[in-house]
């Protein structure tokens, strides 16, 4: 290994994999969402760390955690650094600032937040304790990228242990405009942690924009320079940049994926399994931000509005699972299913199930099947930060066409509107409109549209957002990070950790 060429050190609040204890036993399930999806390919081409905490089954220990994590480092190619979080810190910094105020809130869904003391007192004390293990493993010629909004202060609490250590961030959801942003408690220490990195990008534009008038308003003497996607702002006698960059997939392996002989006999299965003419498919994170209710009610709509389209067109919608202890979505499990019981009650037939739903996990070749056996997509996010799963659809489809629906208010649409069906997820009759729109649709006019799609998915795909984002953050691209290493542990610290 090369000891002195810097790494990828990637940070995240969550790990890749998240254990799990059953019977005394830890095992290793895969993580879900979109940040994961998409920097995975990018450290397994690469090595390197990524730091994060792995799950409530990290509780069980630092050695049965690194039992765990060892080998799948070696599978992965990279090796996986267990950030321990105490109940408090999952209470506090987890399900509370992070996910109670800064998700519910950047998402604009200001009424969803609950504020509170410790939430913050929380927030800071994990972030201390993802810093310390940062601080442990990474070198100064590394490349420290930390994601997401849980890990907002981590950049300076690192720069303050060891002010060699720079690191970059990339948030993967939306940045509000300052009316919302200006609703938050701490609203200006957040703002001076985010400027504390050499490099903070957004995923679009205008969240871009929206942090920067935030900037404006709450430090009128900051400067701002530049054009294009990168913006250099100079705050405190402090020089960073900013910029905005849509996150991506791996377009080859999920076009690949979706082609292989056993992903094609199992759409056609599921073909044959789903009844009705028109698969529609919908697959989100059990989250409020995605507007699965309203997704439902468009659908019902649809059936009330075109009698036409009863037992001839059926939804399949994969729930996935997760921050199941939260209240908020434990409701919306329940809204799901009574609204899934509702449709199923007013319109089926002894021929027909018009929603069939699963609250669960599926493989990668399922999800694969899943995308291409569906002749649309339904995507009714009230926000995303940008919405992978748009684009899974599109690549998985290979040789098949098919319509993708898609919420007005996720941050593919501003990729993805040439070639997609957009849709307002609070107007039941546009989302209604939208699948007659998409089960009406000519096939050339299908085809037309989804070539636009992959092209410009496969032009913009993973590694075209991480070298853009490593250029603007370090003028280095990603083949210039060592191949495939998997960085050993520094002497003695694993000792320690015991
Ligand atoms: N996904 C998953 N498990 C599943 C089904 C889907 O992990 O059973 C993935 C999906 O492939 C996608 C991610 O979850 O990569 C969701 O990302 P998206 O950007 O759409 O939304 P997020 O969950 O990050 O808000
Ligand atoms: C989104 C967020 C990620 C988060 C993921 C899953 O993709 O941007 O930061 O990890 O959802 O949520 P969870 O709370 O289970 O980590």
């Amino acid at each position: 290994m090369r000891e002195n060429s810097g790494r990828f050190f990637v940070v995240s609040n969550r790990l890749p994999v998240s254990l799990v204890c059953e019977n005394d036993r830890l095992s290793a399930t895969a993580a879900s969402g979109g940040l994961v999806t998409a920097l995975n390919p990018v450290l397994r081409d690469r090595g390197g760390f990524w730091a994060g905490w792995p799950g409530d089954g990290g509780n069980a220990g630092a050695r049965s955690v690194r039992q765990v994590l060892e080998p799948l480092s070696e599978e992965r190619g990279y090796r996986l650094l267990p950030v321990m979080l105490s109940p408090e810190d999952v209470k506090d910094f987890y399900l509370g600032f992070s996910n109670s105020v800064l998700w519910p809130l950047f998402h604009d869904l200001q009424s969803r937040c609950s504020f509170s003391p410790s939430h913050w007192e929380g927030y800071l004390r994990a972030n201390e304790k993802f810093a310390s293990v940062v601080e442990k493993h990474a070198r100064s010629e590394d490349f420290i990228w930390v994601n997401d909004y849980q890990l907002i202060p981590l950049g300076a609490m690192l720069q303050k242990r060891n002010p060699a250590l720079s690191s970059s961030f990339f948030l993967h959801i939306p940045f509000p405009s300052v009316d919302i942003f200006m609703k938050m408690p701490k609203r200006k220490e957040i703002l001076l942690f985010l400027a504390a990195y050499s490099f903070v990008c957004f995923q679009t534009a205008r969240d871009r924009k929206n942090f920067l008038d935030c900037l404006r308003v709450f430090f009128p003497e900051m400067k701002a320079s530049g054009r294009g996607h990168i913006t250099k702002v100079t705050l405190r006698e402090k020089t960073f940049l900013v910029g905005g960059l849509p996150i991506s997939i791996d377009f080859k392996a999920f076009s690949r994926r979706g082609s292989s002989r056993e992903v094609i006999a199992r759409a056609r299965e599921i073909r044959r399994e789903i009844q009705g003419e028109k698969f529609i498919l919908g697959i989100d994170r059990l989250d409020y931000s995605k507007g699965i209710p309203e997704k439902l009610r468009g659908f019902q709509r649809a059936l009330e509005l075109y009698p036409e389209l009863r037992e001839r067109m059926t939804l399949y919608q994969l729930v996935v699972p997760s921050r199941e202890t939260v209240e908020e979505y434990k409701a919306l499990k329940e809204e799901i299913e009574l609204l899934v019981s509702r449709i199923n009650g007013k319109y089926g037939t002894t021929r027909w199930v018009p929603v069939n739903w699963r609250y669960g996990s599926v493989s990668k070749e399922e999800l694969a099947a899943l995308y291409r056996a569906a002749d649309m997509l339904l995507v009714t996010s009230l926000k995303d930060g940008m919405n992978l799963v748009s684009k899974e659809y599109c690549a998985s489809k290979g040789r098949d066409t098919g319509v993708l629906i898609l919420s007005e208010f996720a941050g593919a649409v501003l990729q993805l509107a040439r070639g997609a069906v957009l849709v307002n997820p609070y107007d039941e009759d546009a989302v209604a409109a939208s699948l007659l729109q998409g089960f009406s649709m000519e096939e050339t006019e299908k085809r037309r549209r989804m070539n636009i799609l992959r092209k410009s998915i496969a032009r913009q795909n993973v590694f075209w957002w991480v070298d853009n984002f490593l250029r603007a953050a370090s003028g280095k691209k990603l083949e210039d990070f060592p191949s495939r290493e998997i960085p050993s542990l520094w002497p003695g610290v694993a000792e320690e950790e015991e």
